[in-house]
């Protein structure tokens, strides 16, 4: 029997393409992955050689809640240096179980039932579930491609009300692969302030960027690292998914209560990877900034072919390894669209209705694959798009 929490919260239209794919390879049918949203790439050598020597030398047991003492110091250096912003190691960052558990904690710990949060629409629907199940009310704000994604400030102000508590921020964007223009992050955060709001701060692409692009998160702001949750990880910029490791920082008003959840529901994240997570932050970077390389090359490709398909529309990625294009012309909802393309393309993709009201008419297609299968996917659905 379900309780009433559990039943405010759906599973996930995701797992519908996954099942129908696999469903199809069975079959013996050759399907493209355009769908996942992971790294094709390996973590790199020297990260899995600094866990496997930390799991030789022992590092086998529970570890201090927030994550080990010398994770929490790499954390707070490699963030004090890149945004000139000082935390404390013992009282203002928690090792998590990757971003998602940050966020999990954030809305428990910081947000009473009632409460309202702003959260982007389109963009990972995680959020919104996470926060439907603990009775806050999600506020989406519209981002449309025909501005780029950009968060539109009237339609922010205009959602604020009495209970509105938070804003949530997602810089680059999953889905849209789109980064949020700096002046924009100013004037929201100058909203914040305005309105006592907190921002979560989700920054888990921020280092997946195509130049001339640029981060900029609020917790660097005159002011804002008070009201500022950071909500990063390694997941992404190191492929490491599995390795489920992520951060928060905040002060320690923020980061506190959260920690009194993490103590209970997760007690410490795994020992060993955190000794990989370590050789992340400090060891050689060039895997990881090669691999945005091919990102940016394989995002120009996929970004200007798709924009040349009849009926689709699509804004040039500046970040992540997403593109958002918009398939209205084509008369087909994004479910129709990413059905056809599996069906008929061999080609794996995620309706955009996925990922919020304002996705609804787009698909997300993710370039995190070959160069040789991204242009066999363009292939396929253009002769399916012909028929
Ligand atoms: C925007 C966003 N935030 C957070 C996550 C979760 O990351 P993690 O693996 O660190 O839990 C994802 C994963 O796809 C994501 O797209």
């Amino acid at each position: 029997m379900e309780s009433i929490k559990a039943q405010r919260i759906p599973y996930s239209q995701i797992r519908v393409v996954f099942d129908r794919a696999r469903e199809l390879e069975k079959q013996g049918k050759h399907i493209i992955h355009l769908e996942i949203g992971r790294p094709d790439f390996n973590t790199p050598d020297h990260i899995v050689e600094a866990a496997i020597k930390a799991l030789k030398e022992g590092k086998h047991h529970y570890c201090p809640n927030a994550g080990i003492p010398e994770l929490r110091r790499a954390i707070v250096e490699k963030i004090g240096d890149e945004y000139k912003l000082e935390y404390s190691p013992d009282s203002e960052v928690i090792v998590t179980n990757g971003v998602i558990e940050g966020v999990y904690l954030a809305i428990n710990a910081l947000l009473n039932p009632g409460d309202q949060i702003l959260i982007p629409d389109p963009a990972w629907l995680n959020y919104q579930h996470i926060t439907l199940s603990n009775y806050v009310d999600p506020v989406p704000y519209a981002l449309f491609g025909e501005n780029g994604f950009q968060p539109d400030l009237d339609d922010i102000e205009k959602r604020i009300t009495p209970r509105t508590r938070a804003i949530l921020l997602l810089s680059p964007s999953n889905p849209t692969g789109s980064v949020i223009h700096p002046s924009l992050v100013e004037k929201i955060a100058a909203i914040a302030e305005k309105n006592d709001l907190l921002i979560l701060s989700d920054e888990i692409y921020r280092k997946i960027i195509y130049l001339p692009a640029k981060h900029l998160s609020s917790a660097t702001l005159p002011g804002m690292r008070e009201r500022t949750l950071i909500l990063d990880g390694f997941s992404k910029f190191y492929s490491m998914t599995g390795w489920r490791m992520g951060y928060v920082l905040g002060p320690e008003k923020l980061v506190n209560p959260m920690l009194r959840y993490h103590q209970y529901v997760i007690t410490s994240v795994n020992t060993f990877a955190q000794w990989g997570a370590i050789e992340a932050l400090k060891g050689d970077q060039s895997p990881s900034v090669n691999m945005v390389e091919e990102f940016k090359r394989r995002g120009d490709y996929i970004s200007s072919a798709v924009n040349q398909i009849p009926g689709f529309r699509c804004v040039k990625p500046e970040g992540a390894f997403y593109i958002f294009p918009n398939i209205q012309e084509t008369g087909m909802d994004g479910f129709q669209m990413s059905y056809m393309l599996l069906e008929d393309a061999g080609v794996a993709t995620v309706a955009g209705e996925c990922f919020g009201k304002y996705g609804a008419g787009h698909i997300r297609i993710s370039y995190s694959n070959s160069m040789d299968n991204l242009k066999k996917a363009v292939t396929n659905i253009r002769a399916v798009m012909a028929e």
